[in-house]
């Protein structure tokens, strides 16, 4: 079957065995299947975190899973579940809408509710993990029957999870539980959106003003997988200690960097890359995207294996420039 509708840098592969799960009573079935059993088994949502470098030996599962419902309230407050099937994007949209808080500057971000607690995905001084309140999962060593993990369960991290480790191939996520507020507590503070605003003529913002703002900022420097294929950052914003992050400041002055706990220092790795003057550098169909360079994008006909070239390119650059290791974002398969 084409993976290429099914993965967001639109690359060109196929994998041996394709299905598409769209109801969990369908899941013990499914385990059971000859071709689960033969595996390997890959679970994909949006396909917007993935890279394929050639076919998939074994089976591809479409998580189709849907529905949004609150499932309690109290007087400043709502948790609401989303299945893991849902878009991201149209679910933050509709709990705005619906007077529910906390997700609006986490707007526009590509993929599904089941692939955001696995990565724990941010933006804009938000991640996933701020509102999230559990992750119910389908134990896959155990028939798939039903476990839910709390908020400390995840072991949190940046663009990180239990998910991403101890769990992997075991828990798969079927559904997410947030706790949203009656009342706006805005973030502004990071990035440009202060700047968006009053771009947009805001003075007092409300969250729908704030997720446009976000919508707004995004739109002018992160490609639309839908025109241009790409799987947003390609690679983690580097963490370094204390001791080089102060030798490349020195070096480098300009480097925005961040706090990143225990004296360690968040390094932005789009300045590294661009500042190393590979910004808009292409091979082929392959390049580094002309306004963001933490994104690679597919330019049409590029495979896999050559936005995985690119990629060492941007890392051994950037190792001899700076000393420093990139790290993929995105899972290369
Ligand atoms: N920068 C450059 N040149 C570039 C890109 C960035 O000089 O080509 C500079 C910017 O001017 C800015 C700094 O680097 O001073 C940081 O850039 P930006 O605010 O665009 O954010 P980022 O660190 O590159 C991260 C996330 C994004 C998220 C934005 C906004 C990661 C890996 N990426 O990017 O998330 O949208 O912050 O919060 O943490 C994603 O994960 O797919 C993603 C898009």
């Amino acid at each position: 079957a084409p993976l290429k509708p099914h993965n967001t840098f639109g690359v060109a592969v196929s994998a041996r065995w394709f299905t598409t799960l769209s109801e969990l009573a369908d899941l013990p079935a499914l385990i059971a299947s000859a071709p689960y059993r033969e595996g390997p088994v890959l679970f994909l949502g949006g396909g917007s975190n993935v890279l394929f470098t050639r076919d998939y030996p074994g089976l591809v599962v479409k998580l189709a899973l849907s529905g949004v419902g609150k499932i309690a309230e109290d007087e400043t407050s709502v948790v609401v579940e989303a299945a893991a099937g849902e878009p991201w994007h149209s679910f933050v949209q509709r709990t705005l809408a619906e007077g529910w808080y906390g997700l609006e500057n986490l707007s526009l971000i590509p993929g599904t509710i089941g692939a955001a607690p696995i990565q724990n995905i941010g933006a804009y001084g938000v991640e996933v993990k701020d509102t999230l309140t559990e992750v119910v999962c389908a134990d896959l060593d155990n028939g798939g029957a039903p476990l839910t993990l709390a908020n400390a369960d995840c072991r949190f991290g940046y663009r990180d999870s239990v998910f991403k480790r101890e769990a992997a191939g075991r828990l798969l996520v079927t559904a997410v539980r947030f706790r949203l507020s009656k009342t706006p507590q805005l973030k502004t503070g990071y990035g440009d959106i202060a700047g968006e605003l009053s771009r947009m003529g805001v003075t007092t913002p409300t969250p729908r003003d704030v997720a446009d703002a976000v919508i707004r900022i995004r739109q002018s420097k992160l490609p639309d997988p839908a025109r241009l294929g790409n799987a947003g950052s390609f690679f983690k914003n580097p963490i370094v200690d204390a001791a080089a992050a102060a030798l490349l400041l020195e070096r480098f002055p300009a480097l925005p960097h961040y706090p990143a706990g225990d004296g360690r220092v968040k390094l932005a790795a789009g300045w590294l890359i661009d500042n190393a003057g590979l910004k808009g550098h292409r091979v082929g169909d392959a390049a580094v995207h002309e306004r963001q360079a933490l994104v690679l994008v597919n330019h049409g006909g590029a495979s896999g294996q050559q936005i995985r070239a690119l990629a060492a390119t941007v890392q051994d650059a950037v190792r001899e420039r700076y000393g420093v290791l990139l790290e993929p974002e995105p899972v290369v398969l």
